[in-house]
C-alpha cells in the first residue's frame, strides 16, 4: 500500500525526473520512510516495488507486492479513460482521430504490461473500451 502511494512520487514532485522516476522515487521513498520511522527491514521492499512498477521497463518482479503495484498502475488507466481523453484532447491538443488512437494505444500498451492473471480480469473491460472508442 505504501509503495502504491509513493510509486510516482518523483515524477509528481519534479516532472523532469520522469524518465528515471522509478529510480529517483525509490530514493525519495527511503528518505520519507526513514523520516517517519518506518521499519528498516521493510523499506527496501517498498523501494523494490517502486523501482519495478513501470510496465514499460522490463524488470524482474520478485514479490507479489511488486507485481500488484505494477499491475495496479496499468489497471488504473482502465478506470480513468476520461482523464486519458482529457490528456489527449485538452492537454496535448490532439484532433479527434489522433486523440482516439492515442488513448487506444495507451490502453493496449497498459494491457500488455499486465500479468497473465490481471489480463484475464481486464480483457472484457479492454474490449468494451475499445468498442466505445471505435
Ligand atoms: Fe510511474
Amino acid at each position: 500500500m505504501i509503495a502504491a502511494w509513493l510509486h510516482d512520487i518523483a515524477s509528481i514532485t519534479d516532472y523532469s525526473l520522469y524518465e528515471l522516476h522509478h529510480i529517483y522515487g525509490a530514493e525519495m521513498a527511503y528518505g520519507i520512510l526513514k523520516e517517519y520511522g518506518y521499519d528498516d527491514k521493510k523499506i527496501p521492499l517498498v523501494q523494490e516495488c517502486i523501482k519495478n512498477h513501470r510496465g514499460s521497463i522490463i524488470l524482474d518482479r520478485n514479490s507479489i507486492e511488486e507485481l500488484c503495484v505494477a499491475d495496479a498502475d496499468a489497471i488504473s488507466h482502465f478506470d480513468s479513460v476520461p482523464s486519458l481523453l482529457y490528456l489527449a484532447y485538452v492537454q496535448k491538443g490532439m484532433g479527434i482521430e489522433e486523440g482516439k488512437e492515442f488513448v487506444k494505444d495507451k490502453l493496449l500498451r497498459s494491457f500488455q504490461k499486465l500479468s497473465a492473471r490481471s489480463k484475464k480480469l481486464y480483457q472484457n473491460k479492454l474490449e468494451k473500451v475499445m468498442e466505445v472508442l471505435g
